[in-house]
């Protein structure tokens, strides 16, 4: 038996035999070799696949019937401590090996991580739960990030009623403004404008110098000043502004009082408008722009939100809102309302044509009219579709329009989007709503699948008095 396992490893191996030169011998006394895991002699120049392969023993489709040593179970140390809820130590389980007995772990000692290892559908993520849900009990703040959305949607589901105010969900599928954090609170100023300085020139120590620094805070004190004697709210936001509006500054300055800030600004207002601008640039160029000047997207659903919605007529890989604001045509509108189907050319002409079905159904019966923008991977795909869709979209009164990555790999709202129409030449997706002025957008409603605690509208990001 043990000839013939030797004779599969080797066959299994034996593909490396070509330039490698991992040649067949006989070992007068394997077992030294084998224990001392040496390679014999000469070093071999291995790529990563075949590093890979020789790494461990082959898989079993190689050499079928291969048993491999598990890992042992061991005794957990005496240290380790038995749960005592309420008393700092989490309940981890129960040991299966020698006297079973509980397992726990303090709290201190979860603060330096602990890495949970498990095949799918181990418990790893009911795990996490428990440890979460135990902390909640005991009033320890928790932050959970879950890619995947089952551990969130069970801890929702577990979570008592009594924590929803100390709850924040922050749900990229959710529509609503995201909670926020205005840097600028914060009781003491000197405190709030050193801590965030100090952030600003960690992170861009590249660019930061003491100048930046000067800038950044004297732009700060200033604003938060202001909001001492007017009591307006003020943002991270309004330090461009401070910085860029000459207007802004002339309203804001003359209430302040402090010299050193007076004299801050008397030098800025006498710098020529190139220098000022080498001076400011660090700071503009980290600090938040608060209004983009050309379009943006003012809602997306993800796939699943939309499969929630509309599973059963269309399947998108989202919907969203593309709005431009600096079009002023008063007979089009800004608004282009689109699902998005991303093509990765892997499925069948036939079946990519199937799904207009779907979409011209879900046009009639919700009687709104989205467009269909359909991105492919390259630009041959996307002659291939377009040759294909055109005739059946236009016999549906499907608004569709095609691009590739080919060109949309930075700015996929730029001029790459074609119409199915055989000369229809490429355009923004601003240009799509000239040409197809009667979209109207789907109707959203809250779903089944929003739960109570999905639902309350987080608190909405700060507005300055003045609208913005
Ligand atoms: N200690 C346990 N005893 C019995 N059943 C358990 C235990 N822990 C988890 N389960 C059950 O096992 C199933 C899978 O658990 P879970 O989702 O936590 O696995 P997972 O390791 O996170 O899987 P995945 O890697 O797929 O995320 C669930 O139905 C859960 O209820
Ligand atoms: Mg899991």
């Amino acid at each position: 038996m043990a000839r013939g396992r030797a004779h599969a490893l080797a066959s299994a191996f034996g593909l490396y035999a070509e330039l490698n030169w991992l040649a067949r011998t006989r070992l007068a006394h394997p077992e030294r070799w084998l224990e001392g895991r040496v390679f014999p002699q000469r070093a071999a120049l291995l790529s990563v696949p075949e590093l890979a392969a020789l790494a461990h023993l082959p898989l079993d489709a190689d050499a079928p019937g291969l048993r491999r040593a598990g890992a042992r179970s061991v005794l957990p140390p005496p240290m380790v401590p038995e749960p005592t809820p309420g008393a700092g130590v989490k309940a981890l389980g129960r040991s299966d090996t020698g006297a079973r007995r509980p397992v726990g772990l303090a709290v201190a000692d979860v603060r330096h991580h602990i890495h949970l290892m498990g095949a799918t559908g181990f418990g790893k993520s009911t795990l996490v739960a428990h440890l979460v849900l135990d902390d909640v009990r005991h009033h320890r703040g928790a932050i959970v990030i879950d890619p995947k959305g089952d551990l969130v949607t069970d801890l929702l589901a577990r979570l008592p009623d009594t924590c929803a105010d100390r709850l924040v969900l922050i749900d990229p599928d959710d529509s609503h403004a995201p909670p926020c954090l205005n840097v600028l609170d914060g009781a003491d100023i000197d405190v709030v404008v050193d801590n965030l300085t100090g952030i600003f020139r960690r992170i861009f120590t590249a660019f930061w110098g003491p100048r930046t620094d000067d800038v950044m805070r004297a732009a700060c004190l200033t604003l938060l000043k202001h909001r001492a004697h007017t009591g307006q709210l003020v943002t991270l936001a309004d330090v461009p502004r401070l910085l860029g509006e000459p207007a802004y500054r002339l309203r804001l300055i003359p209430t302040i009082k402090d010299p050193v800030l007076r004299g801050f600004w008397a030098w800025y207002e006498s710098m020529s408008e190139p220098s000022r601008a080498a001076v400011v640039g660090p700071v503009m160029n980290t600090a938040p722009t608060p209004n983009a000047t050309h379009g943006h997207l003012t809602l997306w659903l993800s796939e699943r939100s939309c499969a929630r919605r509309w599973d059963d007529m269309i399947r998108p890989d989202a919907y969203a809102h593309w709005h431009d604001p600096t079009t002023t045509n008063a007979d089009s509108p800004v608004l282009l309302p689109f699902f998005l189907e991303y093509d990765t050319g892997s499925q069948p002409l036939p079946r990519v044509e199937a799904k207009l079905a779907g979409y011209a159904a879900f046009t009639t019966s919700t009687n709104t009219r989205p467009a269909l923008l359909i991105h492919t991977r390259t630009a041959s795909r996307d002659r291939a579709l377009r040759h294909r869709l055109t005739q059946p979209a236009r016999d549906l009164g499907l608004h569709v329009a095609t691009s590739s990555a080919d060109f949309t790999t930075h700015t996929p709202w730029g001029p790459w989007w074609t119409p199915l129409h055989p000369t229809a030449p490429r355009t923004t997706l601003t240009g799509l709503t000239t040409q197809w002025p009667h979209l109207t957008p789907a109707t959203i409603d809250p779903t089944d699948a929003d739960t109570p605690l999905t639902l309350p509208i987080p608190p909405r990001p700060p507005t300055t008095p003045d609208g913005r």
